[in-house]
């Protein structure tokens, strides 16, 4: 895609003014008359997935009318209807590369919210035309694109977010603090779980035809496909249920990774880790013969994580994730009573430290420190944990990256988002780290006899630096994919 020089264009001129002053607003609010907002106050907004949770993303950036959408896409227009009623002077699109190509002089920023294998992909195209980008999690599909977003967002200097909305929750910044104030010690286990896959998993693949619904053209189908590799309509594969397949999503540990594992990555300052170990649950359709579904994502998983120690924790720390049902059990200092993480342990984090133990649910709530002896430390009803956007939908994430957006590239506003990509794209790095181990788990050579040898159930051992598993080849297929057709990182 190329970038187009006629005009000046809005983006160049909001850098430009954030640039010159460090203040944005051209004329002070008081003149223009109270509830007026200058033009140049305003995000011109596009969002990329307009439907599920896309909807909510690009409302809470809009921000009831703070900024103004000027353009929607969506491969399936009846997922768009309740945004383009929301946003009915928006251009609605059906293929980003369209819109980016007829409105990237008239677009700001971007929220871009479809199933996981496009986000690389159309974040890469749009942070390319100098685009600000609010991308969902997992940030990427794979490891090289995560890599790959990150560099560029730096080399065109946009404000980025990942949609990991629990970062911005103030129960992050109370364990953060807690753990940097000594309480419990160096931590050398965590365990993270979830109760995912909630959507069909861990099933053959779908192999009766079935029609397309009658809203949807082949052309939409294959717009929705985009780098994917190429398979027939199947509702398995549409609204939701993508995720249980890895040709468009990640399994449990990509949809709920990126909200867990941030967690102890924030707090411990992790940065690549140096090995990982799977173990996948298996099904059984007949005796003795697991089925074998390269195609679909495991019913229940097993990861661990190995990472070296940091700066701030001065043990290496093994992070143990858990899903599909499977969960931790009560470490010695937590009562058997108590739940794990949140209400009814479905999903948690729990860091083991030589002095205590730290836990919270999901998104970073119900935050707990537990000491020998000692009463539980729970966070305090206003803690604030110094957000100021608390009240807005989603604790603001979307809010604040909007806000980062008008102070500009490197701002102290950007530099205090939760989720840009410095952070979660080695979040996201590491994350998918434990994809590469589960989907390495099935490599198999057949024995001859009639018996396979999975090679792949072993420790790899990893160069985070290179991106490279350093002792299976084999697994390194999964670091990156190839792309379809036309489609690639542009
Ligand atoms: N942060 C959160 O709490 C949260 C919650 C739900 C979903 N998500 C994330 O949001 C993303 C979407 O998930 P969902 O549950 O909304 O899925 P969904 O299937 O309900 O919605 C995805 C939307 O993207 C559209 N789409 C698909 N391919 C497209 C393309 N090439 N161009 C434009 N539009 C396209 C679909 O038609 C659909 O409207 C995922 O990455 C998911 O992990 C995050």
């Amino acid at each position: 895609m190329k970038k187009r020089n006629k005009n000046k264009s809005r983006r160049k001129f909001i850098k430009n003014s954030a640039l010159a002053g460090g203040s944005f607003l051209i004329v002070p609010r008081h003149v223009l008359g109270k509830g007026y907002l200058a033009p140049s106050d305003r995000l011109n907004l596009a969002a990329i997935g307009s439907g599920g949770k896309g909807y909510s993303d690009i409302r809470n950036a809009a921000d009831n009318g703070t900024n103004q959408v000027v353009a929607l896409c969506d491969v399936d227009s009846k997922a768009a209807e309740k945004a383009m009623t929301e946003f009915p002077k928006a251009k609605f699109y059906k293929d980003f590369r369209l819109m980016l190509e007829e409105m990237g002089d008239d677009i700001d920023a971007i929220t871009i919210s479809t199933p996981d294998h496009v986000h690389g992909i159309a974040a890469y195209a749009a942070i390319g035309l100098g685009k600000h980008v609010y991308v969902q999690k997992p940030l990427t599909h794979n490891i090289y694109e995560a890599r790959k977003l990150t560099e560029a967002a730096r080399k065109h200097k946009v404000v980025t977010q990942m949609g990991n909305q629990g970062a911005s929750h103030p129960g992050q910044v109370q364990m953060r603090q807690w753990f940097d104030t000594g309480l419990i010690g160096d931590v050398h286990t965590v365990e993270v779980w979830t109760n995912r896959p909630v959507w069909p998993q861990g099933i053959p693949v779908p192999t009766e035809k079935t029609p397309l619904p009658s809203h949807l053209s082949n052309d939409d189908w294959d717009l929705y496909i985009g780098p994917a590799k190429h398979v027939d309509y199947h509702p398995l594969y549409y609204h939701f249920k993508w995720r249980g397949w890895w040709n468009f999503g990640t399994g449990a540990l990509g949809d709920m990774g990126c909200h867990i594992i941030d967690i102890p990555f924030k707090t411990m300052g992790l940065g690549y880790p140096t090995s990982v170990e799977a173990s996948v649950g298996a099904v059984y359709k007949r005796d003795w013969n697991p089925e074998y579904i390269p195609e679909g994502c495991p019913p229940s998983s097993r990861v661990q994580i190995n990472f070296p120690a940091s700066e701030k924790n001065n043990k290496a720390v093994k992070m143990i994730w858990s899903d599909g049902g499977i969960r931790p059990f009560h470490p010695d200092l937590i009562p058997a009573e108590d739940d794990l993480g949140g209400d009814g342990s479905y999903n948690g984090v729990i860091m083991i430290g030589d002095k205590g133990v730290i836990t919270c649910d999901v998104y970073g709530t119900n935050p707990k420190l537990y000491r020998k002896g000692e009463e539980v430390l729970t966070m305090p009803k206003d803690f604030d944990g110094g957000n100021k956007y608390l009240d807005y939908p989603e604790l603001g994430h979307q809010k604040s990256w909007t806000e980062a957006c008008k102070a500009g590239f490197n701002s102290k506003e950007h530099l205090a988002l939760t989720s840009s990509f410095d952070y979660s794209g080695p979040l996201t790095e590491t994350v998918l780290m434990g994809n590469l181990a589960i989907r390495s788990y099935n490599l198999y050579h057949e024995n001859g006899n009639g018996s396979r040898d999975y090679f792949g159930r072993t420790k790899l051992l990893w160069d985070g630096q290179k991106m490279k598993v350093t002792n299976l080849e084999e697994a390194n297929q999964f670091v990156k994919r190839e792309y379809r057709n036309s489609w690639d990182l542009i």
